[in-house]
């Protein structure tokens, strides 16, 4: 048995924040987020817009596309570091609305990596039980509920929107995954964070504050094990697969700074017309980001049967992580 990927979908809210915006909000300026991230504009989700909003949209685009009914789904789940709440999980909330009853539902956590760790759980779930044949997995953030908004080192980086993947249980060699490699470092916790609202530090009138729930990072640790870690887990796949950079129709890092994708185009040898970027548009969606790239690549006819398509991702944990495809 292998695993394909028979549908993408994406939403990102209608709000628009541009870097114009923001030189009114914090001491920025649109010369200097567009030279040193590659971002132009991001998506905000409306007050009364949660998480699990974004990702039915996601996932109604994503099940048209497959062909099939919400009944057939045997699992969701939804990579997310902003679900609605603690709990329940974001992903039986999507499955209600979906009226996806027959499903099991849970949330990953490993920060924008989520997504690909998603497609490595829904993998070996679809390969080790043949009795569920379908699973929809979704990226899906509302950041802006964890950025300071007058923290410059931070806002400007961010956006929300989700996307999400239908897999399908199929016969071997006729799968979209080949191969794929991820990884941890629980050594690097401080680097890119959130301090409040678990059970190490509860939120409370002090935390929130002093704005301890928002995103805390140390942009320059997080952009040096970012390209290393992509980079290493990238050529372990294309090794693993017999697949030389040469022979990528795309690669589709998660976009977090456009410096950092170039970085790791450069060292792994992918040559810059085949490096898929939208970062531009949406900013760093976390777990979102790949599926955003991937379902607009999907619906623009730009990936055609037999393309290699390697993603890649980092984020806070450390997670990192490489998954090679054959569309
Ligand atoms: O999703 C995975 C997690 N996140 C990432 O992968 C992000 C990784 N890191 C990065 O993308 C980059 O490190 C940043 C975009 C966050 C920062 O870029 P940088 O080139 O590393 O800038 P820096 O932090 O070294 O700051 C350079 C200067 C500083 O001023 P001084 O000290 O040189 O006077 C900053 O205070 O730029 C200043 N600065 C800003 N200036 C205008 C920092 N943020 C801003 C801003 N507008 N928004």
């Amino acid at each position: 048995m292998s695993v394909k990927i028979i549908g993408t979908g994406s939403y990102v809210p209608e709000r628009i924040l541009t870097n114009a915006d923001l030189e009114k909000m914090v001491e920025t300026n649109d010369e200097w987020i567009r030279t040193r991230t590659g971002i132009e504009e991001r998506h905000l989700a409306a007050p009364e817009q949660a998480t699990s909003d974004l990702a039915l949209e996601a996932s109604r685009r994503a099940l048209e596309m497959a062909g099939i009914a919400p009944e057939e789904l045997g699992v969701i789940i939804v990579a997310t570091i902003t679900p609605d709440h603690l709990f329940p999980n974001t992903a039986c909330i999507v499955q209600r609305e979906l009226g996806a009853k027959n499903a099991f539902c849970f949330d990953l956590e490993a920060a924008c990596s989520g997504l690909l760790f998603a497609i490595e759980v829904a993998n070996g779930l679809l390969l080790a039980h043949r009795k569920l044949k379908y699973a929809l997995v979704l990226g899906a953030e509302k950041l802006s509920t964890l950025v300071d908004w007058e923290d410059r080192n931070t806002c400007v980086l961010f956006g929300d929107g989700a996307s999400a993947l239908v897999l399908k249980q199929v016969p071997e060699g006729e799968g979209t995954v080949v191969a794929s490699d991820m990884g941890s470092d629980g050594e690097c916790t401080e680097i890119l964070k959130a301090q409040s609202g678990g059970s190490r530090m509860p939120a409370s009138a002090e935390t929130v504050a002093q704005k301890l729930h928002c995103i805390k990072m140390d942009g320059k640790e997080v952009f040096k094990h970012a390209v290393t870690e992509m980079v290493n887990s990238c050529q372990q796949v294309l090794a693993e697969a017999g697949v030389s950079p040469s022979q990528l129709r795309w690669l589709v890092p998660h976009q977090a700074n456009y410096r950092i994708l170039k970085a790791v185009a450069q060292k792994l040898d992918v040559p810059g017309e085949n490096v898929y970027m939208n970062i531009n548009r949406y900013g760093n969606t976390s777990a979102a980001s790949i599926g955003l790239c991937l379902d607009e690549m999907n619906r623009r006819g730009l990936v055609k049967p037999g393309d290699y398509v390697l993603l890649t991702a980092f984020g806070g944990g450390l997670t990192w992580g490489a998954t090679l495809l054959k569309w």
